[in-house]
């Protein structure tokens, strides 16, 4: 079934790369084609994902257009990196499935000089009163106290920095964060936070937000994805036996909610009537339990991870030449207007679960 899967996914991407290559898509219009961020809106967190896809099914296949494609890509983030304004805690999502793919598979230096200046970017963001990596941006410094679980997920952009330069400072602030991660957003029952706001300037920490998520006390399930590979990632680069419990802690909450579809909501407090779902958060937690179950040694992650993404692959995958998508029912936030579309991220991420699971594709993180 997998190698199947895999196949079906690697010729849909190279047909979606010939006629739409040189797009940086975010979603899809009426006709599910992809849209393109190329232009003003470079600096936006996703701008990483369709070159990752490409950089995998280039290591599954080979195909030589896919990796000029996706170096197109990387070429094109330059605009970013000057840009102060849009530099966030997501370089990672931008840097490593792009410069740091590239740099894996190629080892051009200009992608690891994309790579560091990334990642001396995403450092410079640590708040060493309260031991985290800021959110967001704004003109105002009203936000300057926020982190979210997300980060995690860009923290192994300063690992691999670390590794990559022999100057531990990168992996230390990383490491700090996920420990902060660890001890202020993780709930006694394994579920997270999606924001936690500190006192920028004494480190106190003040609440939480639900952000994304549906309400306080509700338990966003991209966020809980997050948290679940995030944490294997800073387990599997630093050996701190922390997260490694903080990431099954996760994995446990997130497996006794799957519902029986093996679909996963928006949010796991939603209820039943409520349709809200979000692919991006199965194959997120997919690619995550598989990465678990062998840091951890433990099949049951492989199990659960095989039951999201099967649901996937027979409910919400399209496999049609005529659309550019692979998940249909994914939702940014809980408040959105809009639900249940496609969004390049699932897309990403499910491509890396399903080479995963066949010990296939390159790891990105
Ligand atoms: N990192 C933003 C999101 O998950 O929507």
């Amino acid at each position: 079934m997998w190698e199947e899967l895999a196949r079906k996914i690697g010729e849909k991407t190279l047909l979606v790369c010939r006629r739409s290559g040189g797009r940086i898509p975010y979603r899809t219009d009426a006709a599910g084609r992809f849209d393109d961020q190329s232009g003003e809106n470079i600096s936006w967190w996703t701008n990483g994902f369709w070159a990752g896809s490409l950089w995998q099914i280039y290591a599954l296949t080979g195909a030589a257009e896919l990796k000029s494609a996706a170096a197109a890509v990387e070429r094109k983030l330059d605009a970013a990196l000057l840009d102060a304004g849009g530099m966030d805690h997501d370089s990672g999502f931008k840097w490593l499935l792009t410069a740091g793919a590239n740099y894996t598979l190629t080892k051009d230096p200009a992608s690891l000089n994309r790579l560091l200046l990334a990642a001396s970017n995403l450092a410079g963001r640590f708040n060493p009163g309260g031991k985290y990596i800021r959110a967001w941006n704004d003109r105002d410094g009203k936000n300057a106290g926020w982190a979210i679980i997300d980060c995690l997920m860009n923290l192994p952009l300063l690992y691999r920095a670390s590794a990559l330069t022999g100057d531990p400072r990168f992996g230390q602030i990383a490491a700090l964060h996920a420990r902060t991660a660890a001890a202020h957003f993780q709930r006694p029952d394994g579920s997270v936070e999606h924001i936690a706001v500190f006192d920028p300037v004494t480190g106190e920490k003040r609440g939480t937000l639900p952000g994304q998520g549906m309400a306080a006390g509700g338990a966003w399930t991209r966020g809980q994805a997050w948290a679940i590979y995030g944490f294997t990632l800073s387990y599997l680069h630093t050996k701190d036996s922390l997260f490694l419990a903080c990431a099954r802690r996760a994995a446990d909450f997130f497996i006794a909610h799957i519902p029986a579809s093996g679909l996963i909501p928006v949010d796991f407090a939603q209820g039943a009537d409520c349709a809200f779902e979000d692919d991006s958060a199965a194959a997120i937690a997919a690619s995550g339990l598989l990465e678990l179950a062998g840091a951890a040694g433990e099949s049951r992650y492989r199990d659960a991870a095989e039951r999201l993404l099967t649901a996937l692959s027979e409910e919400r995958l399209e496999l049609s030449p005529d659309t550019d998508f692979l998940l249909r029912r994914c939702s940014v936030s809980w408040h959105d207007r809009e639900h249940n579309h496609p969004l390049i991220y699932a897309d990403y991420f499910f491509t890396e679960a399903v080479l995963k699971r066949l010990g296939k594709g390159v790891f990105m993180w």
